[in-house]
This record gives C-alpha cells, structure tokens and sequence, in this order.
C-alpha cells in the first residue's frame, strides 16, 4: 500500500486528495478536528452547510422526526415529503417535485423527463441536449457527459449520445445546435464549478426565447446556485426567467442529502408510475430537514443577510489584495465567491490556510479559490476568518 498522502494511509479509494486533519465537530461556522483545534469554514462543505454546522432547529426536526419514522417507500405517502414539495411548489415556478439523493440524481432525472415527455407526445426525434462549455452538472455517465471536463471524461467512455455543446453565454452559438430533435437546453444559470461566471440576463432571455419558439425545454442546474446562495432562493429568480425544470440539492439539506427536480404540471405527466424512482428519494428524514431549511432560507432577513455580507466577504478580499498583490479577479454571486490568484497556485494557498486552520475550497483552474460559506455566517466568524486568511497571505506572498 503506497503511504504518500492522507487517503493512501486508509481504505477509502483514492479519488480525493483531502486535508490532513479530521473534522469530527462542527457548530456554527466552526469545526473542530480531533485534537480539538477550531478551523473556520469558509468552504461550506461545498456549498451545502447553508445554515452552518449543527443549527438547533435542523437538529431539533432532525431529532423529532428519527424517533417518529425514516423510511416508507415509495408506495406509501410520507408527510414530510409531501409538505416539502408543497413548499417548493408555492415557492417557485413548479407545480411537481421529483425527490432524489444527489445533484447527480437530480439531473438525470431532469434530462429524463425532458425525453420522455417529447416521446409521449409522439416526437421521439426530439431527444437531443444542448449543453455547455465549462458546465459542470455531476459525476454519473449522463453528467459526465453533459458536462465539459476532460479529466472527468477520459477513461470512461463510451459517453451517452445526444448531446451537443454550444458555447456559455453566446446565443448564436446556441442557435448553431438547436434543430428540430432539440428536446432541451440544459445550463447552469451561474457556472459554479468553473468559477462563478454568471450568465448573462440577455443570453438567458435569449435561451428563454429560443426554447419556446423551438418547442423545446430550458431546464436549469441549479443544484449549486439554488437554497439562498445568491441571495435569492433560487439563482432564476434574480434573473427573472423562468425553466421548465429546474434542479436543487446540496443546500437543500443543509448537510442532508437530497436532491430534486422541480417542474410544472404539464411535463410531469411524462413521469407515470414504473418510468422512474429512486428507492431512498424523498425519505421523511431528509424531506423533513429540508423542510426546515427552506423555511429559514425564505425569510427575507436571511436573504438580505446574504446580501449584506456578500459585501463584508469581498470588502475583506479586495483590501488583502491589494495589501499582497494576490488577485487578478474575484466574482461573486451572493456568497458564492470565486478569486483567480495572480500567482499563488490554489492548492498551496488552501493547504497554507489549513494550518492557518481556515478552510476554503477550489474552483476549477489550478489558481482559483472558492468561498460557500454559511448563509448565516457571523460578523465574528467572518473576522476571524479573515484574519487566519491574511496570515496565509502573508506567508505566501
Ligand atoms: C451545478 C452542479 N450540478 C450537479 C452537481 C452534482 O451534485 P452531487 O455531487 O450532489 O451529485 C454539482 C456538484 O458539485 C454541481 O455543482
């Protein structure tokens, strides 16, 4: 057995490359790693620790409902979940909600519906998916492909058929692939994994446009960007333009896993009992976590504290710019934040805060950090973070 990082030295498969250190408590926006050493997380588990690490009140719905029931299956109702779709229904475009695991599942269930509701309506030609340059949608054999990264495909193929890739944020582009087997344009309104670069209002409008005069589906990735991050509950919903499906997870928990595909009443119908499932998907324990979390996050002081501290978060990169020279751009997207270093590889500057006991998570490029922290991360949290930040700058720079 090779003992040349952390994961060799155990019997987990050696896909990741994480820290040293063990995180075995968190509370707020804090952890703590088995030596009782405190690590400020501005990395939010990727963003999924939307409200932090152990919130009284997920703890508290998450308590209740393990003593009531966990699992029914699918052929039984369970209350949590049907409150939960009610929730998202009344808070979104949708009318119907798929409830799944993951972002991946999410997805595939996304892109399924898409095609089975063309087929149903006797236009089985119409199964292609337009996808994008530098999306990121998951790691199944449908993500993998519909995404756009090298490493993520090499290796693995034969890829699925049916797809083709315009360009992010060029409508003509996107005019180039569409044809009359289009069943849907499939895109991440703000890419996340490529570095927080939003689309913008026209080329959403125009891919609006474009899939109603096409007759086909504009179904949006927000598996990321969803939950409050942007500082609205749903990233769509600052743009003002509507998809006819739409995907959520991480956040969606809070830490849970969960994932959904939101639609409207029409589409849903393509998905009939026997052509799609998942045996754990909408699960009372998730569903009722979930429910909790999108309680919170709807509250307008939730949202606009994101806003607020949006501000607070790129105040503080841009004076540690500037005082070390470290940064040739920072996007934000509410707190979803993205720094390309001038110089500083990414992998050094993350491995350097986690001695500093900070931790921040990587975008794709070898220079770029991400920050997702906590929605509700506190003034306090936030300076302290900084402050372990600054000192990892410092010795870098
Ligand atoms: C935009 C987007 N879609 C899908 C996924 C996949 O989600 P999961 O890892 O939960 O399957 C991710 C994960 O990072 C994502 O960022």
């Amino acid at each position: 057995m090779k003992k040349n990082n952390s994961i060799d030295r155990t019997a987990l498969m050696p896909n990741y490359a994480p820290a040293e250190f063990i995180p075995v408590k968190g509370k707020k926006s804090i952890l703590w790693d088995d030596k009782g050493k405190d690590y400020v997380d501005f990395g939010g588990g990727i963003a999924v620790t939307c409200l932090g690490h152990s919130h009284p009140a997920l703890n508290k719905v998450l308590k209740e409902q393990s003593s009531k029931l966990w699992h029914v299956s699918n052929y039984l109702f369970n209350k949590p979940a049907l409150e939960l779709s009610e929730m998202l229904a009344e808070k979104t475009f949708a009318d119907k909600v798929f409830f799944s695991n993951s972002g991946n599942e999410a997805n595939e269930a996304a892109i399924k519906l898409a095609r089975k509701y063309f087929f149903d309506q006797k236009k089985p030609e119409k199964h292609e998916i337009i996808v994008f340059t530098n999306a990121f949608h998951g790691r199944s054999m449908l993500n993998i492909t519909a995404g756009d990264s090298k490493i993520q495909k090499t290796g693995f193929g034969p890829l699925l058929k049916g797809f083709k890739r315009a360009t992010f944020n060029d409508l003509k582009s996107v005019k180039k692939v569409l044809n009359k087997k289009t069943a849907a344009i499939f895109i991440e309104p703000i890419l996340g994994e490529s570095g927080i670069i939003r689309a913008e209002n026209p080329f959403l409008e125009g891919l609006r446009k474009l899939a109603d005069d096409n007759d086909c589906l504009l179904i949006f990735d927000e598996v990321q960007s969803g939950i409050g991050r942007t500082g609205s509950l749903m990233a769509y919903m600052g743009y003002g333009v509507n998809p006819d499906i739409s995907t959520l997870a991480k956040g969606l928990g809070g830490g849970i896993p969960i994932g959904a595909t939101l639609t409207t009443t029409k589409i849903a119908q393509a998905f009939q009992p026997g052509t799609h499932g998942s045996t754990f998907g909408g699960n009372p324990l998730a569903c009722e976590v979930a429910k909790k979390v999108v309680e919170i996050i709807s509250n307008k002081k939730v949202l606009t504290g994101v806003i607020q501290k949006t501000i607070k978060f790129n105040q503080e990169l841009n004076k540690l710019s500037e005082k070390y020279n470290l940064f040739k751009d920072i996007r934000s997207a509410g707190l979803w934040i993205c720094c390309d270093f001038k110089k500083i590889k990414a992998a050094d500057f993350i491995n350097e805060c986690y001695k500093k006991r900070l931790i921040l998570v990587q975008a794709s490029g070898d220079k770029t950090i991400r920050l997702a922290p906590s929605l509700i991360i506190e003034d306090s949290e936030i300076e302290e973070g900084f402050k372990r930040f600054e000192k990892a700058a410092k010795k870098l720079s």
